[in-house]
């Protein structure tokens, strides 16, 4: 065959000595592979989609001079009886092969112009849902704590996470060797006893801040800590806290007493009753242990309360003189009241969470409950 189609296709079968059904197939796939070749090329040297399937629609369909016609009237017309169903299956095949060739062309034509159009898709029809994110339970419960401490008068402020022993423990009362250090002596940075820790609660921003500001002091600070606990369903290496701290000239057992029923009303409900346990800090004197009646069942006993009636909200007390030792306070001219509040705890308790682990391992399913 020779390489133009047109030229070839002019001659009849019998001037091209075709005398076989085989033969004739061997021609067609020879078209066929030129008709492809052409295509390629075309995109090779970047004709447009557009101008490429016309030209090809013309030289290969075209009514008067394409090389189908030509087959059709030098092949089909004049071929011997014995080999015409061989020559007409053969040019319909071929025909179905072009047609689909260059009808798929256009139709990606048509999609890069949409494209660079930016030709809009049936406007009735549902848009792109974005996924949008919602604050997390523990962020939600920080949102609170602070709404309620703000409307009292507290400001909020923040503090390294990196801490040195001195903010974490002497400067609060807890010297070296304190057994208060046990359950709290942990993850320390460069070797043992070096001078850097993951501080264990936000109480280093108690001495941070009174080092910084002359009384009065009314500060939360919410934030990460650290222990070294092992994780179980209410136990990980972090957890979040909030601190309070609250000093004046004026401050009594009962300002402390009536901040903490304020705080247990706003956040558990105005039906909430709450109670002092005694119990130790080395920064605090007295010190308590703030439990409030069960938001569940009101104090009757149920589940959550696991049926005494109280849960247990927060460590507290009134600031050990001390403490104002450390910060170059006054212990005779001023007092105040500290709390730290466990804030996984209290969202896990309001929410009915039942296991730390559900806290952070970011499942939507989990998050979306919150919204
Ligand atoms: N820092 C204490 C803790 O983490 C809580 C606390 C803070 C207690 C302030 C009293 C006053 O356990």
């Amino acid at each position: 065959m020779t390489t133009d189609p047109r030229e070839h296709t002019k001659q009849t079968l019998a001037q091209l000595g075709i005398k076989t059904p085989d033969a004739i197939a061997q021609e067609f796939a020879e078209l066929r592979r030129q008709f492809d070749q052409e295509n390629i090329n075309f995109i090779d040297i970047g004709v447009s989609a557009h101008d490429q399937s016309a030209a090809l629609r013309l030289y290969w369909l075209g009514r008067k001079a394409g090389i189908l016609s030509q087959i059709t009237n030098n092949w089909l017309k004049t071929a011997p009886p014995e080999l015409k169903p061989a020559v007409g299956q053969e040019l319909n095949k071929l025909k179905a092969h072009i047609e689909l060739v260059l009808e798929e062309s256009l139709n990606h034509f048509k999609e890069q112009v949409d494209l660079q159009l930016g030709v809009p898709e049936d406007l009735s029809l549902p848009g792109i849902e974005r996924a949008f994110g919602t604050r997390h339970l523990i962020r939600q419960t920080f949102e609170e704590l602070q709404r309620i401490f703000t409307a009292i008068g507290f400001s909020v402020v923040e503090g390294p996470e990196i801490e040195t022993p001195y903010y974490n423990f002497e400067a609060l009362n807890i010297p070296e060797h304190h057994p208060a250090r046990d359950n709290m002596d942990t993850f320390y940075i460069e070797g043992a006893r070096s001078s850097y820790l993951l501080r264990t609660h936000t109480s280093p921003m108690q001495i941070r801040t009174m080092e910084k500001e002359k009384p009065p002091v009314r500060i939360v600070v919410p934030g990460k800590v650290y222990r070294r606990d092992n994780p179980d369903a209410t136990h990980g290496y972090m957890f979040h806290q909030i601190e309070g701290l609250a000093v004046d000239t004026d401050i009594t057992f009962c300002d402390f007493k009536g901040a903490v029923e304020y705080f247990a009303r706003e956040f558990l409900g105005p039906k909430t009753k709450t109670r002092l346990r005694p119990s130790y800090f080395p920064f605090t004197e007295p010190s308590a242990e703030v439990d409030a009646t069960c938001h569940v069942c009101g104090g009757k006993g149920c589940r959550v309360c696991k049926f005494s009636g109280w849960i247990e909200l927060f460590g507290a007390g009134m600031v050990n003189p001390a403490v104002y030792g450390f910060v170059k306070y006054d212990p005779e001219r001023l007092s105040g009241f500290a709390f730290g509040m466990g804030v996984d705890r209290l969202a896990m308790m309001k929410y009915g969470v039942t296991e730390v682990p559900l806290l952070f391992q970011n499942d939507v399913r989990f998050l979306r409950q919150f919204p």
